[in-house]
């Protein structure tokens, strides 16, 4: 029985130093040297190439070394019967409560504004921005988190999902004619969507004719949710003030793609929420474990709903 650590972009060596410090035992691989194939019983992914997890014929779970699954099921040539899970920790959580808190009292205290004032030496005191709705698609582990985090910070917050959630103080939307309910009063849209079929290019012109004129948007969900052309019109009718984005459908951006040097954008890059090495390992270790002992695993994704 092996592990396979199979992200051709990513340091896989150091996840299997920490996978070893807290089980020497483990017979770990590296992709691409796999060893015999028939032995990987546990693979863990991070944009492996289509059609590659096909070949382990005894393959029972395939772990996201991440909060997101959509590179999973990018590929769409996957083995049958095969376990999917992810990983879901508060860390993940803590990062993105700070991040989008972050951007929007920037924005709201126009710290970055000041910065430019500061650059010309120019003294002009304002008033903050007005306006304290914030409004999140997407209530999952994380979107959850994140609501939390703003009503406690005072924000008035409502939260979109495909699905019912009920959650104290947070006005809670569901279902696709809800979304454009959900995002009329809000000055903050904030997208932490999992990126499905459903919800791919979700930030369009449609939904955002449906905001507040002025509007300021953040994506740190996939740069799949974004119409990016949509939101350059958006952006140049001010129907958005800005946009504060995180990730792209490209990544690394491009060095010539216009939102680098756009003045109303405000890029990072796919920063908001890192996964953590050892918290990673301890989970992904636990979960090999529950494999093995045939134990229910934890954070299981559901391929049907595709999150
Ligand atoms: C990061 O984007 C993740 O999915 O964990």
């Amino acid at each position: 029985m092996a592990l396979l650590i199979l992200m051709p972009n990513k340091d896989g060596r150091a996840l299997s130093e920490a996978l070893q410090d807290i089980d020497p035992n483990l017979d770990i691989r590296i992709w691409p040297e796999t060893g015999n194939k028939q032995d990987i019983e546990y693979v863990i992914v991070w944009n492996h190439p289509p059609g590659e997890l096909t070949k382990y014929p005894n393959l029972k779970v395939i772990a996201s070394f991440g909060a997101g699954v959509d590179h999973i099921f990018k590929d769409h040539d996957l083995p049958e019967n095969v376990a999917l899970t992810r990983l879901v920790d508060d860390s993940l959580s803590g990062q993105m409560c700070e991040y989008i808190a972050g951007v929007i009292l920037n924005q709201r205290l126009r710290l970055t504004e000041y910065r430019e004032y500061q650059a010309a030496g120019i003294w002009t005191p304002k008033e903050p921005r007005p306006g304290n709705n914030v409004c999140l698609l997407g209530l999952g582990s994380i979107g959850r988190e994140v609501a939390r985090y703003l009503a406690n910070l005072n924000f008035a917050v409502s939260g979109w999902s495909q699905s019912p959630k009920d959650m104290d103080n947070i006005a809670t939307f569901q279902g696709p004619e809800a979304l454009g309910k959900a995002v009329a009063d809000a000055d903050y849209i904030v997208c932490l969507l999992p990126l499905t079929p459903k919800t791919t290019n979700i930030l369009d012109n449609t939904l955002f004719n449906k905001m507040k004129k002025g509007a300021y948007l953040i994506n740190a969900g996939r740069g799949g949710h974004l119409n990016e052309d949509d939101l350059m019109d958006a952006l140049y009718q001010q129907q958005l003030s800005g946009a504060c984005l995180d990730v792209f459908k490209v990544e690394p951006l491009p060095e010539d793609h216009p939102f680098w040097r756009h003045p109303k954008i405000y890029l990072t890059p796919h920063c908001a929420s890192v996964t953590h090495l050892d918290k990673a390992a301890a989970q992904l270790h636990e979960n090999y474990l529950n494999m093995k002992n045939s134990r229910p695993l934890l954070n299981r994704v559901d391929p049907t709903k595709g999150y």
